[in-house]
């Protein structure tokens, strides 16, 4: 998340939307959208900075863009950077065609927190003819619209947002105090040039936030389905995940990282829809075949993840939950050792033995906490990794209250509750 930008305050609860207008708005100067590529090519050829800002715009845009706040605080700075004398910026905008247009940024530059209305007349003008219009709001223009434009009545400029699916909002500065100055026609032009690029950068988030939406959504189907197999099973993988994320967070990994990890134990055991449930939940020891086909699952949860399609980071997903069972000396199903088993699926398997042996099963009773620890202590550098065993020693007392429900200050010989 981005810092507050002191500069500028946000006057959101001061704008009226499409306001009906009281005197139809005069449209004093336009600017096709056609032109738009001239007008660029004009613009920052000409004008030295403006072209340093627009190349800023780009690449701000460009590392903000998948980031919402930190976009739209990026186009927001810059919107009166590029136009000094602006007192209010409003960008209204649909995420689909069906949709209502909606405010996504009113801004005032500090002190100057008056209503900023949206002309209805104009916003539907643009949104029907793309074009860009210098315009003076609620005025009787009264004859010679040059001598407006030379006066220092109230305007504004407002441009279509447009992207590979047409125009989808608008783009409006205002000035609101005569002493500031008024907007010219190369202002139009200018603003022509900003509202393109915040066009792409708005579609570019939105994409970006349908895909996520897409994948997030795929996560919970498959969640699901493995609820409908085993509720169980399904809870195991969720305190997984929270134990895997607490080990994660103790050991200092990236976001970026976390967010692999938690997705990989989430996923874990999905493949164990592949094993008959009277294996799953027989008590006692497995027949060899039994073993056999138990064994399979972390296989199953590969060839299952291996179908979806990852946003960006979470590429190596199906391995990683796949290889939930290796050990360290590799003698697990697929025989990969060492600092060859990638870290998040080193963590996971900590993760994974831990509610394993904490949580009673059908077929078994819980351990008290320090047992557990204790097994998994005696495994490291055998079976677990070492830095994963240490780092969930360091922060069992928090994972025992926040994922256990089980109080740091317990009896030893207090009984586990039975984990959901
Ligand atoms: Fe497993």
């Amino acid at each position: 998340m981005s810092e507050p930008d002191p500069t500028f305050e946000f006057a959101a609860r001061d704008l009226n939307l499409l306001q009906t207008d009281t005197t139809e708005p005069t449209v004093l100067a336009w600017r096709p959208a056609q032109d738009w590529g001239d007008v660029r090519e004009l613009v920052v050829r000409t004008n030295a900075r403006v072209a340093e800002l627009m190349l800023s715009l780009v690449r701000e845009t460009a590392q903000a863009r998948n980031d919402e706040a930190r976009l739209l605080a990026v186009i927001g700075r810059f919107a009166f950077e590029a136009f000094p004398n602006a007192t209010h910026h409003v960008l209204a905008a649909r995420e689909h065609d069906e949709a209502p247009l909606h405010n996504i940024i009113a801004r005032a530059r500090a002190g100057d927190g008056t209503s900023v209305p949206l002309s209805r007349t104009i916003v539907e003008r643009v949104l029907r003819d793309g074009h860009a219009l210098l315009f003076m709001q609620g005025q009787d223009l009264g004859g010679n619209k040059e001598s407006i434009v030379m006066s220092r009545l109230e305007t504004a400029i407002v441009a279509p947002l447009t992207g590979v699916r047409g125009t989808f909002g608008v783009i409006q500065l205002d000035v609101r105090k005569p002493a500031r100055g008024r907007f010219t026609q190369e202002d139009l032009g200018m603003l022509s040039v900003f509202a393109s690029q915040v066009g792409l950068a708005l579609e570019h988030l939105w994409l970006h936030q349908q895909q996520q939406r897409a994948f997030q959504s795929t996560i919970s189907a498959l969640v699901h389905s493995l609820t409908l197999k085993d509720r169980e099973i399904a809870q195991h993988c969720e305190r997984v995940q929270r134990v895997s994320l607490a080990i994660g967070e103790r050991l200092g990994l990236s976001d970026t990282d976390l967010e692999i990890l938690s997705v990989a134990a989430l996923l874990h055991d999905l493949g164990k829809q592949g094993v008959r449930n009277e294996v799953l939940t027989k008590p006692g020891s497995l027949t060899g075949v039994e073993r056999q086909e138990m064994d399979q699952h972390a296989a199953h949860t590969q060839s299952i993840l291996d179908m979806i399609e990852y946003p960006g980071d979470l590429w190596d997903v199906p391995r990683i939950a796949a290889y939930h069972h290796e050990k360290i000396d590799g003698t697990g199903p697929f025989g990969v050792a060492g600092d060859n088993i990638p870290r998040a699926a080193r963590i996971i398997s900590v993760a994974d033995v831990f509610d394993a042996l904490i949580s009673a099963r059908s077929y078994k009773p819980a351990l008290p906490p320090e047992e557990v620890l204790a097994k998994l202590a005696a495994g490291k550098g055998k079976d677990w990794d070492e830095s994963a065993v240490d780092a969930l020693h360091a922060v069992v007392n928090d994972v025992l209250n926040d994922v256990y429900s089980i109080s740091p200050d317990r009896d030893g010989e207090e009984p586990l509750a039975k984990a959901a």
